[in-house]
């Protein structure tokens, strides 16, 4: 349904291009979800706003095709885009259940959401807002709250009912459960796991945690440092990781009300874009590492059926 073919995307800062993403191939399936994954600054995001050609003004989308049904959506007009954003793939910010507007009310946030893209008028917008709230598991009398008024993991609802405004096919949500408690966690992987059968979406779901997406996933996109580590379907990845990052994040399973930009088992950090390293992005932090990764950046290669590994040592 959507294949990402070898995505590199630069951010442009004084003067200078920082790779952010180099060179990310994956697919979304119809009906089956992906976990990405990755430490902080790894280009989880990056990659997602490519998805929808919503990266901030210094971002450049420098190589690459994102296939939706055989069509790059790289070479449409601004105006086709719109056809595809929101309505085929739609996503749920990193952060923005945090960025709700304080002074509207719940339902009528989610009514423009609506409005933005449908032509529907009042009476059947509220309907509207109603289905996706109920959609979603927001009792409908809570339309008339205020986002104060709402705990973090009925605000996440409300962002979720926003990007289904549209009935979109695909639905990424950026660390939808960073920040709540494990309960609510668990919620909202519930309810994604929900709209998901319910719904037949497919959904990419970006997350610093394994865990989560042993739970919730199908497939897995491991990145480090703006590159694909590993690539597989989840029981393939979890009973045999063949990259030494992926490895040390099984070991790891960040706490998840923690999230930091290193895990305890892989002391260092991922490489800073002004400085990245000539050979493996991940050769500095690997415990496998031989002259070969030091010099030597490795390719992208399937060592199994579907089983996509970028190490040297990945065979061994
Ligand atoms: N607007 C921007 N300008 C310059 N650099 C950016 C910008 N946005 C993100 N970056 C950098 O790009 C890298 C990838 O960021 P991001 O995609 O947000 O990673 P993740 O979502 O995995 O945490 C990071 O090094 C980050 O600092
Ligand atoms: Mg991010």
């Amino acid at each position: 349904m959507l294949e990402v073919r070898g995505l590199s995307v630069d951010y442009l800062s004084n003067g200078t291009a920082l790779h952010a993403v180099e060179n990310v191939s994956f697919k979304v399936e119809k009906g089956r979800s992906i976990g990405l994954v990755g430490e902080s600054g790894c280009g989880k995001t990056t990659t997602m706003l490519s998805l929808l050609r919503l990266l901030p003004a210094d971002g450049r989308i420098v190589s690459g095709q994102i296939l939706y049904d055989g069509m790059d959506l790289l070479q449409l007009s601004e105006h086709e885009m719109r056809g595809y954003r929101w309505n085929r793939i739609a996503i749920v910010f990193q952060g923005a259940m945090n960025a709700l507007n304080p002074v509207r009310k719940i339902g009528d946030q989610i009514a423009e959401a609506i409005q933005l893209h449908d032509r529907l008028d009042n009476r059947e917008t509220r309907q509207r807002v109603g289905e996706l709230m109920e959609m979603v598991g927001i009792a409908p009398e809570r339309a008339r709250q205020y986002p104060h008024q709402f705990s973090g993991g009925m605000r996440q609802r409300a962002m979720i009912a926003m990007s289904l405004a549209c009935n979109p096919d695909i639905l990424i949500a950026d660390e939808p459960t960073t920040a709540l408690d494990v309960m609510i966690q668990a919620q909202i992987l519930d309810l994604l796991q929900q709209l998901q059968s319910q719904l037949g979406l497919s959904i990419v779901l970006v997350t610093h945690d394994l865990g989560v997406v042993a739970e919730l996933c199908d497939d897995v996109l491991v990145m480090y440092g703006g590159k694909v580590a590993e690539y597989g379907d989840v029981d393939t990845i979890f009973n045999n990781p063949a990259h030494p990052y992926t490895r040390r994040l099984l070991e790891a399973f960040p706490d998840v009300d923690s999230p930091t930009s290193t895990l305890a088992s892989i002391p260092g950090y991922p490489p800073p874009l002004d400085n990245l390293p000539a050979g493996c992005r991940f050769e500095p932090r690997c415990y496998r590492k031989t002259d070969l990764c030091t010099a030597v950046s490795p390719d992208v290669i399937e060592i199994k059926p579907r089983h996509f590994v970028a190490c040297h040592h990945a065979e061994e």
